[in-house]
């Protein structure tokens, strides 16, 4: 039976958050260089974002370059962005055909000029699209994320605006980049590595993680269709014990 045949249609994440990662490895070991892995990364993200689509989730979080990515070498970091900006305009249209629109978080302003005014574009064009929000995190760490987030509510606290007794998990949640998402049911990250590398620490706190050994230029739908199989035979307890859970 087809993967995509066992998954429970009314049982899907309503947002699944990715690590796309492997890419240098990837190249590394066809004797090239690591932007060749990153070419052949771009593949890996259409055709996941077609089959999230085509199965229907409502968010989907890629991390496409980190904080920490900053302090790769030059030539790297450049050729990522120039990559950014090449992807984002030939692929604007695949993002139009399957009614999908595109997010951005992260440090934007650290982007180069031409990245962050085609993203914008991108973003205005793919505006009213309804299918699935595709949310590309850039410059992105949850640290920074949640230090901007204290800053603003201290600033809040100054002004006046709020009072500090009033400051819970909705408001600090409110104050993030992802205000208007839901928390990920489901974090998935390729290449064997186990672990968060700074991604969206405050809203995975209850996602269900998973690991796979392939790396990112050869993730495909069926690889997305797998994880959410998996996902589907998790028990998410919150805290509860399972003979609570049997009884709601
Ligand atoms: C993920 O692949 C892409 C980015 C982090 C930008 P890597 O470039 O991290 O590839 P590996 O992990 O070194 O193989
Ligand atoms: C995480 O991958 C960041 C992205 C996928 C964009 P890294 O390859 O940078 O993470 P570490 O260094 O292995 O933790
Ligand atoms: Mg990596």
């Amino acid at each position: 039976m087809d993967i995509k045949d066992t998954i429970d249609k009314t049982k899907l994440p309503e947002h699944v958050a990715i690590i796309m990662d492997g890419n240098g490895r990837w190249a590394k070991e066809r004797g090239q260089l690591r932007v060749f892995g990153h070419r052949n990364g771009v593949a890996a993200v259409r055709d996941t974002v077609e089959g999230a689509v085509e199965i229907g989730i409502k968010y989907l979080t890629l991390y496409a370059f980190s904080t920490e990515n900053w302090n790769r070498p030059k030539l790297e970091v450049s050729a990522l962005m120039e990559l950014l900006v090449n992807t984002i305009n030939k692929e604007t249209k695949t993002l139009m055909d399957n009614g999908v629109k595109l997010n951005a978080i992260g440090n934007l302003n650290q982007l180069p000029t031409k990245c962050f005014a085609r993203l914008n574009e991108a973003m205005q064009k793919t505006a009213n699209n309804t299918n699935c929000t595709l949310t590309l995190a850039l410059s992105y760490s949850a640290r920074w994320e949640i230090t901007e987030a204290v800053r603003q509510l201290a600033k809040k606290v100054l002004s006046g605006e709020i009072n500090p007794d009033d400051i819970d998990e909705n408001q600090v949640a409110r104050h993030l980049t992802t205000c208007d998402i839901p928390d990920p049911e489901l974090m998935i990250r390729t290449s064997g590595e186990q672990r968060i590398s700074n991604y969206l620490l405050w809203q995975l706190a209850y996602a269900e993680l998973y690991f796979t050994d392939k790396m990112w230029p050869e993730f495909r739908r069926n690889d997305l269709f797998e994880a959410l199989a998996t996902y589907q035979n998790r028990e998410r307890r919150f805290g509860l014990t399972s003979e609570q859970l049997v009884k709601k």
